[in-house]
């Protein structure tokens, strides 16, 4: 238990900043957190009735500590002033512009918050890497701190976050494990145990891990890469049952059951999606390219590369088995968050489908529980950088999208008049929909294509549906269809 009371200021008001720093306050009474960022916009919706993120739990977790112990704001410099303990969570997209264009994280938000934290300290703090970074970022933000430091002891720690969207509280409860990288010097494991300490009011010891600087970063941008390794795995098999007239979940289930492999994470899918799969796995590519690795780098690579493949066969396929054309038809698609339980469209596959259906003339009607029209029509219009082919740059100007693209309220409604439904995230409402109802709202033959597995495809066909779902043995409609590319 602490003697005096610690204070936390957390810069970058995110997924990850906004959950985490609830729990601690939750957790620590006698912690005071404060969560700072410059868009104003965030810090007030974060002060509001509506948090600007959905998270199963988290309305309750701030109604109880904001005000208490746990604020909001956008005074960054006194917030840093005071704080012992800073956790930098800012924004790092992929460089899109100069060396490393496409792979290299891109450090600018972080390099300026390091000088900003150098300029407004007036006492000695941990600095805490909290957003997944490349290996030896810490050693740089240590060198900006230490060679800006007017005399301040800086001690930089890496924690990685392990939380997945949409079960974060959950996740912040109760960790796996919670990953502490610091300096092996007894300044350096001072302030790894001043942290330890703060985990340590609700995860037991046990499973608070130190380890060196290096280590703590490498570890995350490795978990993120098994974990998106497996997904390119199970789909990459699902193409081939989809051949062979297996079954990826039959599959799936019994490699599962190897304690070895483990039951989790082996849901066939659309693809992968999210702000961080993707970026943390270009990262180990560039980081491995960097090194003279470049098999190794080729093999992470891979993992994208199969992700790209699965998103493309998708709509393949729906286009081939609609005879090749979606050209001015509906089609109506359940879901657009990359993941069900979060409105957060990051990466999200749908954006793919999206662009492929748009490029074949198809007119959208999108549903999502959680994602508003906004958010859409600028996923859609945004200028998304191809990192392997920078020249296919394909971009719909917001008129395009939304001449082409509707958004619906409900499943029913979207589906009304379809030719066909695409299924691209998993929300559980989805299973439970009256699907004789959308039939009989369809245009014929009506075509269904589950792109995450919610639904039974025996129960769509007896209704009539002509149906696709990713793994499984194919509709006798689509063995007749050419060869998807
Ligand atoms: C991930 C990691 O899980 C988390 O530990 C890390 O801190 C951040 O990145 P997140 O991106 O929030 O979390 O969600 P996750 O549940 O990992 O899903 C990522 C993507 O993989 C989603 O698009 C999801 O639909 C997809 N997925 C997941 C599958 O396609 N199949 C699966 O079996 C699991
Ligand atoms: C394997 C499968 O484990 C088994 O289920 C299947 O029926 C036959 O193939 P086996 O080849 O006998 O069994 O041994 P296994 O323990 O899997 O090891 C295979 C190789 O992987 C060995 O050379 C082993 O040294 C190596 N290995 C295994 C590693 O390098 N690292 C590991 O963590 C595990
Ligand atoms: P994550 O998913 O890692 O939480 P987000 O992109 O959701 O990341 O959040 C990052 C936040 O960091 C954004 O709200 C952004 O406004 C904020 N941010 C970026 N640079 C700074 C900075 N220098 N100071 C404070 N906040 C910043």
């Amino acid at each position: 238990v602490l003697v005096k009371m610690v204070k936390i200021c957390y810069l970058g008001a995110g997924y990850v900043g906004g959950p985490t720093m609830a729990v601690i306050a939750l957790k620590c009474p006698d912690v005071e957190v404060v969560v700072v960022d410059i868009t104003s916009a965030r810090i007030n919706a974060w002060n509001s009735k509506q948090l600007p993120i959905y998270e199963p739990g988290l309305d309750d977790v701030v109604k109880e500590c904001r005000g208490r112990n746990l604020f909001f704001s956008t005074d960054i410099e006194k917030h840093i002033g005071e704080a012992d303990i800073v956790f930098v969570s800012v924004n790092t997209p992929t460089k899109t512009q100069g060396l490393g264009a496409g792979k290299a994280a891109d450090l600018t938000y972080w390099e300026s918050a390091a000088r900003m934290i150098a300029d407004v300290a007036k006492s000695d703090k941990i600095v805490v890497e909290k957003s997944t970074v490349p290996v030896k970022t810490a050693e740089a933000i240590e060198k900006i701190l230490i060679h800006n430091s007017k005399g301040i002891n800086f001690q930089i720690l890496s924690n990685p976050e392990f939380l997945a969207e949409g079960t974060a509280i959950q996740d912040l409860f109760n960790p796996d494990r919670v990953l502490i990288g610091g300096r092996d010097t007894p300044e350096g494991k001072k302030a790894v145990q001043t942290l330890k300490e703060v985990y340590a009011h609700w995860v037991p010891e046990d499973r608070i891990l130190t380890t060196n600087l290096w280590s703590a970063e490498l570890s995350k941008l490795a978990a993120n890469a098994f974990l998106a390794q497996r997904i390119s795995s199970v789909n990459a098999i699902s193409a081939l049952c989809e051949a062979t007239g297996a079954n990826v979940s039959e599959v799936a289930y019994a490699v599962g059951k190897d304690a070895r492999i483990g039951p989790k994470f082996l849901n066939a899918s659309i693809g992968f999606g999210g702000s961080c799969f993707q970026k943390d796995i270009l990262n180990l590519v560039y980081i491995c390219e960097c090194n003279g690795l470049p098999e190794v780098a080729q093999y992470w690579k891979s993992v994208i590369q199969i992700n790209d493949y699965q998103k493309s066969r998708f709509v393949n396929r729906i286009v081939s088995s609609m005879f090749n054309t979606v050209a001015n038809k509906k089609i109506a698609m359940l879901g657009f968050a990359f993941k069900k339980d979060t409105g957060d469209t990051r990466e999200t596959p749908a954006i793919d489908v999206c662009n492929g259906l748009l490029g074949d003339k198809a007119n959208i009607c999108i549903y999502d529980p959680q994602v508003t029209q906004d958010q859409i029509e600028r996923d859609l219009a945004m200028n998304k950088f191809d990192w392997d082919h920078p020249t296919h740059l394909q971009l719909m100007s917001p008129m395009a999208v939304k001449k082409q693209v509707t958004v619906s309220s409900d499943a029913y409604s979207a589906t009304k008049d379809a030719h066909g439904v695409c299924i691209v995230t998993e929300w559980d409402e989805f299973k439970t929909l009256d699907f004789t109802r959308i039939y009989e709202g369809m245009q014929k033959p009506a075509f269904i294509f589950d792109g995450r597995n919610v639904v039974n495809p025996e129960k769509l066909r007896q209704i009539g549906f002509i149906v696709y779902s990713i793994g499984k043995p194919l509709d006798l409609w689509m063995k007749d269809m050419p060869a998807v590319a």
